[in-house]
């Protein structure tokens, strides 16, 4: 998630909503290689990994160029299939920000790119994270529709107090996620696809489990941010995705979730459908439920 800035003030230059001018002719020689490099390493690692709407996405947009894209070519591209754009922003903006962004089919990108010397460790999300990983999945409409209603829900979430449960939402699905697929698991979530390493880790590594996606169980479930997931949650589709929350009524979940205690991050619960690793084919089970 873009994680938080604690004031609600812009910094000097930036608009009332955060938003500065990307300045593409800004960026250095270097700057671009950077962008080359990274978006090489992914293409050569992602085929057979990634999700097909994410492959198609990044088709669609063409992101790869000769270095940084530029926002305003980009956004008349991605604005035609589903009427998102890339706004750019200076770096972590506050949540209410944020999500008032995603309700009006806005995605806030910061606009620096990390030092040739920090291709696999991000402080905080950069050009890189905010388009390679997030931007193509938004040229679907499925999930381009779930991103607006995130950022709806999420408005309305910071009324009922309940914000770290849909902290908790956008973490294992928009940044981690998996899908099921007839091929086998497919990665969806923009933190995955961005990091070589979690690409492989996520799909390949005997250590993390994958358990089906459940919206409560995902909500209930803490998420850290140094290291890679232990637990990775599993959606049937992304219009399953879309279907299991918005037809959910929030209210009372957040009754319920207030008395209900978190789950161990690496822990399996009581009725996890679990899935085995491997690109290719998998397997099913159950946790059974305690008597
Ligand atoms: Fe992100």
């Amino acid at each position: 998630m873009e994680l938080l800035a604690d004031t609600d003030r812009p910094p000097p230059g930036a608009e009332p909503d955060w938003t500065v001018p990307q300045r593409h002719n800004a960026y250095s020689d270097a700057d671009h290689r950077v962008w080359v490099t990274l978006y090489d390493r992914q293409a050569e690692i992602l085929p057979r990994r990634a999700c097909d709407a994410f492959l198609h996405g990044l088709d669609a947009l063409d992101l790869h160029g000769a270095g940084i894209p530029d926002f305003r070519p980009l956004n008349e591209k991605l604005g035609a299939l589903t009427g998102w754009r890339v706004v750019a922003v200076p770096g972590l903006v506050p949540d209410a920000v944020f999500f008032h962004h995603l309700a009006n089919r806005r995605f806030p990108a910061a606009n620096f790119i990390r030092r040739p010397d920090q291709l696999d460790y991000l402080e905080e999300p950069d050009v890189f994270h905010d388009v390679f990983g997030h931007v193509p999945l938004l040229t679907d409409p499925v999930f381009a529709d779930y991103m607006q209603a995130y950022g709806e829900g999420s408005l309305r979430a910071l009324g009922f107090g309940r914000l770290p449960n849909l902290a908790r939402l956008y973490w294992y699905t928009v940044e981690f996620g998996l899908m099921e697929t007839p091929a086998g698991l497919r990665i969806y979530g923009a933190g995955i696809v961005s990091s070589r390493t979690e690409s492989i880790f996520a799909l390949e590594s005997g250590s993390p489990h994958r358990v089906a996606f459940d919206l409560e169980r995902v909500m209930r479930t803490p998420y850290r941010i140094d290291d890679f997931q232990q637990i990775y949650f599993v959606i049937p589709s992304l219009q399953g995705l879309l279907h299991a929350t918005l037809e959910v009524d929030f209210a009372p979940l957040y009754a319920k979730l207030s008395g209900a205690p978190d789950f161990e991050i690496a822990a399996l619960a009581p009725g996890d459908k679990i899935f085995s690793r491997g690109t290719q084919a998998y397997a099913r089970g159950r946790v059974r439920q305690h008597a």
